[in-house]
């Protein structure tokens, strides 16, 4: 598919470090408000930004356009579990090209290279897209749990990947 090959090959992958929270925030700034239903492990500031880096025991792994911005980025946490759990977003402009399936094919290839059994994460039984992300590159639901956000009731999967299986 065109649009997607030319997304992708205009965009670089590149690991994020604690110096990299001022991009980071700005991308997390720039998402909507409608992404903040379905992502939210921090509030999305500069300062959640640093802090995220800071504390992230595992690669935080990003999309970055050719002038430096961050399209989207995604991590795995901690990384001395045998399943660490996975985080990703992509901004709202820069979805249904590939990039969040390329994200976790990169974070799928260093957790099988450093021996973890696996990936796991927990996603919003209503979040289609990320469902059908996952699911794409190998994640099964596994159980199910539920939590209360900001006063709303939300179902999740919880969803795991096998590094053996590929
Ligand atoms: C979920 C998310 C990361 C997907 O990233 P993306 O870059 O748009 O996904 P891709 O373009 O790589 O698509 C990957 C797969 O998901 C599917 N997909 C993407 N968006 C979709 C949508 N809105 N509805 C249904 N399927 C969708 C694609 O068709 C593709 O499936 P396929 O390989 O079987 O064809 C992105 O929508 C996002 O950042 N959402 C907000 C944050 C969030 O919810 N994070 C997850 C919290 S658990």
């Amino acid at each position: 598919m065109p649009v997607l090959n030319s997304v992708l090959s205009a965009c670089s992958f590149g690991r994020l470090g604690p110096g990299d929270s001022e991009r980071l925030g700005e991308f997390l700034e720039g998402l909507s408000a409608e992404t903040y239903k379905t992502f939210h492990p921090y509030s999305l500031t500069k300062e959640s930004a640093q802090r995220a880096l800071a504390e992230v025991e595992g690669p935080v792994i990003a999309a970055v356009d050719d002038s430096g911005g961050i399209l989207g980025y995604a991590w795995f946490h901690p990384e001395a579990d045998a399943y660490p759990s996975v985080g990703i977003c992509i901004a709202d402009r820069a979805r249904g090209q590939g990039i969040g399936k390329a994200l976790m094919r990169e974070l799928q290839a260093d957790a099988r290279g450093k021996g973890r059994s696996g990936l796991m994460l927990w996603v919003v039984k209503r979040n289609d897209a990320a469902v059908r992300l996952y699911r794409s590159v190998g994640f099964q639901v596994i159980g199910e749990t539920e939590y209360d956000f900001e006063g709303e009731r939300l179902e999740s999967h919880v969803m795991r990947w096998e590094a053996t299986e590929e």
